[in-house]
């Protein structure tokens, strides 16, 4: 049970991770803090403040939340215009928040504005002479973002708004309650301009979100959150744009050159905000900078790069300052960006006129780059090329000073170094051109393109090169997976004992909303099955993610601030400590894993799960990844980073094909997966989408080469939910049956199959009829099985109570049916099986006393994020529900949903469809 008295600490935590990342970017004449005075708040969204976006990784249910208005009245130095705020809460009372009608992917990116009066706002200037004007946007899973009012752009009426107010209020703070960032050219405009003196980006703060931004405005908390994107003069200014979100195939042809990348080597004029960028109330100097190359033991590859800095508050507020490190690498044969984060360290709370002296050491290997083409000398792997190298620092891309290591022109690499020499893994199999620098006399860069590597490697021989060799199945031993665990059998033994049933039934997980777990959750795995569960194996659990738990059943838990803010602060310790609070709540829930974090890159600001997502910048998000894991480790439970690789667009995000050069995939979009990995993550989500053509489920270079065999991963690997998987070999047509090319490419679990459908192959996967001909081998099973039992033999799971099967319920026999004729009759085989009939019902009839696996086939053509459900009842008394969810064709599915104790006799069962669409089929029963 959740109990809000036992998680101060925890909303507390919430409280200053959300505070610490609001991003101040303007604050002419010290207008903010608002310390002492009197203010007058507009715009609706002070009432509706926005915890989240939307999807699966925005549906937490709290106890509590505290919205922009609550937050400021909580503020002791603060008075609130009251007046103004009743006439808002009236309005909003009249104007309820939509929510698009509670659907899937329905909520509005915006809310209707309340329409201001020059009256009201006249009224409130002889309040105060401060306003706080608050524009909200959502955005979420399913749906990309639009450039368009009330999306990227402000509508009419929010203008409006800012026009009269900014008319009245000489000093108007501007408040961005948003998921992501928008379009800021607003701020140009004549009639605001000087009148909007601070503009504060909060984001989305989870439930304590309201109080954290009235910290920073009263404050009580000086800003110190930095941008982790660059904001662009305009959306097309992004070297995405012109290939984001195409429906069928998006080409990545700005390969390395995303986010500040571009910018800082192509299009310093185009940037109105720069990455890193973010102010104080305060001011700080950096004195005393250093850069000292320490020479490692095993050659250049080992050398360390040490910068230190002391950094001074010389204004008039307590405040920290996070600084930056940056490198430049020679342009080589390769191509670079100007800039690239090598480092970052953000100060304690510094006093005014206290000083730190920071320090920031990193491995010259971080300035790698992967060379995919050969160019460079050695062809797909990592090298620092020859030429020299400069160090930056400073607190933005833009404001930084280049030091020098003493006596030295930077640090200098005279022959090209492979620190790591790699195969070709996941290149493109379609060509394009890609983007790369050419430098032009006057210093600045040309745009040139030139054609990506394409693949080379032959993926039928690679896979059949490295098949697995069976372990001799032995039937089962009596062994139990607690006797791994405590060393008295191996691992190889345990798993010679698994059927070959059992093995196709542990590749698939059950959901959502699995009885057999924590209620409401995502899904469940591992001791799906009764077999399984003689063995030992737990059911592990898992939720959304990331910002919070999510049970559907209407559970309460604690909403956590979205990742992109999480990112702002630069300080992985703190965001380490609050992911340690969920940790502890995942584990009292019983959650073995959370569906979190999100960790794609922000490739384009119009990407609906930005928010889910940290940085453009894939050290900063490798960064803060690790303190997420780490932080719930340590809590008590685990975390599985998602989506691997490349969802970076919500358009066509099943289907589409997103094709990456093998350099812009090793060096932004797997960078700081890899990085997670070798920190201690041990589950792994893949991505819906194909990546250069095949589906990442069954992207066996992905999940297999990459993922384990270079990085050394051996935890889990789950697919998205009810993805599509296409041919490991060939890619080509999707479709959702063709399990055997997931676990070919060792993608672990499906996820999910229909409730208690994992042994009865409810989505009639091809995992028998490829054992049957050869084309998938039982080692091949063993191999993600094993996977999986890894990750639940260090999970809470093993400690709980073992789950014990199906429910099971026991009736007696209706001798009134005596008179009836049965619609099915028990059979030689101990079979029941009969037709429904949804209106009255259907009896049946047993010959002896015994126990009955129950066994229910419907279709459901709807969408597959869709639910369904049919009350069951056996002679009048309730049955278990036999729950489903949509199926894109009437094709019929089976799962097994209980198990009845019954007697001789007759019974009548009666299936009642909950929502329309499930269209039930037959129901069987077999004797156990
Ligand atoms: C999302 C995942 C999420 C899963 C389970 C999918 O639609 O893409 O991120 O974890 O649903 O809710």
């Amino acid at each position: 049970m959740y109990k809000v008295e036992e998680k101060q600490s925890f909303f507390d935590k919430c409280r200053e991770v959300a505070a610490e990342g609001a991003v101040l970017l303007k604050n002419e004449d010290h207008l903010l803090p608002l310390d002492g005075g009197k203010v007058s708040v507009f715009g609706r969204i002070q009432i509706d403040y926005y915890r989240s976006g939307t999807g699966s990784g925005g549906a937490v249910h709290v106890a509590r939340k505290i919205n922009l208005i609550d937050g400021l009245r909580a503020q002791e130095n603060l008075e609130v215009n009251e007046e103004l705020a009743a006439v808002y809460e009236a309005w909003v009372k009249e104007n309820p928040f939509d929510d698009g009608g509670g659907g899937w992917a329905a909520e509005p990116w915006f809310q209707k504005e309340m329409p201001l009066t020059e009256e009201i706002v006249r009224k409130a200037r002889a309040f105060s002479d401060k306003a706080v004007v608050v524009i909200g946007r959502t955005a979420g899973e399913d749906v990309d973002n639009i450039n368009a009012p009330g999306g990227y752009l402000l509508t009419e009426e929010e203008k409006r708004m800012l026009r009269l107010v900014t008319a009245e209020y000489e000093n108007t703070v501007l408040l961005l309650n948003v998921a992501n960032i928008i379009d800021m050219n607003f701020l140009k405009d004549p009639a605001y301009l000087g009148h909007i003196k601070s503009v504060l980006y909060v984001w989305q703060g989870g439930q304590e979100g309201g109080l954290a931004a009235a910290d920073v405005i009263s404050g009580r908390v000086t800003p110190s959150g930095k941008l982790t994107d660059t904001i662009a003069i305009d959306l097309a200014d992004y070297p995405s744009d012109a290939n984001f979100a195409d429906p069928e195939k998006s080409f990545y042809k700005e390969d390395i050159y995303v986010g500040y990348r571009y910018f800082e080597t192509f299009a310093k004029d185009r940037v109105l905000y720069p990455f890193g960028y973010g102010m104080s109330y305060t001011d700080f100097a950096l004195q005393k900078m250093r850069c000292e190359i320490r020479k490692g033991d095993e050659g250049a590859a080992s050398d360390v790069i040490r910068i230190t800095v002391k950094v001074a508050n010389t204004g008039a507020y307590k405040g920290k300052e996070t600084l930056q490190v940056y490198y430049s690498a020679p342009q080589g044969t390769l191509g670079q960006p100007v800039l690239q984060l090598a480092a970052f360290a953000k100060t304690e709370l510094l006093s005014p006129g206290e000083s730190a002296d920071l320090e920031l050491e990193f491995p010259v290997s971080r300035m790698a780059s992967f060379d995919d083409s050969g160019v460079a000398g050695y062809r797909n792997a990592w090298v620092l090329e020859a030429g020299r190298y400069g160090f930056y620092v400073g607190t933005s891309v833009r404001s930084v000073t280049e030091v020098l290591p003493e006596g030295q022109e930077g640090y200098t690499v005279n022959e090209t170094i492979c620190l790591e020499q790699l195969s070709e893994a996941c290149a493109p199999e379609l060509a394009f051109d890609r983007l790369r620098p050419v430098r032009k006399e006057d210093g600045t860069f040309e745009k040139t393109w030139s054609p990506v590597p394409l693949r080379t490697t032959d993926l039928y021989r690679e896979i059949q090169e490295a098949m697995p060799e069976e372990i001799p199945m032995t039937g089962d031993k009596g062994y139990k997976l607690m006797d791994v665990r405590e060393g008295r059998v191996s691992m190889d033994a345990f798993l010679g004992q698994l059927s070959r049933g059992d093995l196709v039934t542990i590749v698939r997980g059950e959901g959502m909303c699995s009885a057999k777990v924590t209620p409401g959750t995502a899904s469940c795995f591992g001791g799906v099955s009764d077999s399984l569960l003689e063995k030992g194996i737990p059911v592990g659990c898992c939720s959304d993610g990331p910002s919070g738990i999510r049970q559907d059943n209407g559970e309460k838990a604690t909403q956590m601030p979205i990742g992109t803010l999480l990112a702002c602060t630069w300080n992985p310790q703190l965001v380490t400590e609050l992911y340690e609070e969920e940790g502890k709540e995942l584990f009292e829930k019983k959650i073995d894993t959370l569906l979190g974090p999100g960790m794609n890159i922000h490739r384009h600001p119009l990407n609906g799960r930005n928010f889910e997502y940290f940085s453009e910048d894939p050290y900063l998000t490798g960064i803060f990844a690790c303190a997420c894991v780490s932080g719930i480790q340590k809590g008590g439970s685990d975390a599985t980073i998602k989506h691997l690789a490349c969802n970076n667009q919500e358009l066509a995000r099943r289907t589409g094909d997103f094709i990456v050069s093998g350099r812009a995939l090793r060096e932004i979009y797997l960078k700081a997966f890899e990085m997670a990995v070798k920190n201690g993550a041990n589950s792994v989500m893949t991505a819906y989408n194909m990546l250069n053509g095949h589906h990442a489920c069954a992207n066996y270079e992905l999940t297999t080469k990459i993922l384990r065999d270079e990085w050394g991963y051996t935890g889990q690997v789950m697919s998205d939910w009810f993805t599509y998987i296409n041919d490991v070999y060939e890619g080509g047509e999707e479709n959702v049956t063709d399990t055997a090319s997931m676990v070919r490419a060792q993608n672990d679990l499906y996820m999910c199959v229909n409730n208690d459908g994992a042994e009865t192959n409810a989505w009639n996967d091809n995992l028998d009829e490829y054992l049957d001909s050869g084309r998938l081998t039982i080692a091949e099973l063993q191999r993600c099985a094993r996977n999986i039992l890894g990750f639940l033999l260090h999970s809470p799971c093993m400690n709980r109570e073992i789950y014990q099967g199906s429910p099971i319920y026991s009736y007696e026999p209706d001798a009134s049916l005596a008179a009836e004729a049965p619609a099915a009759v028990e059979n030689a085989g101990g079979v029941i099986r009969f037709t429904v009939n949804e209106n009255d019902g259907n009896v049946f009839e047993v010959l002896e006393d015994g126990m009955f696996h129950v066994i229910g086939a419907a279709s459901f053509r709807a969408l597959r994020t869709a639910q369904s459900a049919a009350v069951v009842t056996v002679n009048g008394e309730d049955a278990p529900m036999f729950t489903m969810s949509g199926e894109m064709t009437d094709q019929v599915f089976s799962h097994k949903f209980a198990r009845f104790r019954l007697k001789k006799g007759r019974y009548r069962m009666c299936c009642k469809v909950t929502k329309i669409g499930l269209k039930f089929d037959y129901i069987e029963m077999r004797r156990i």
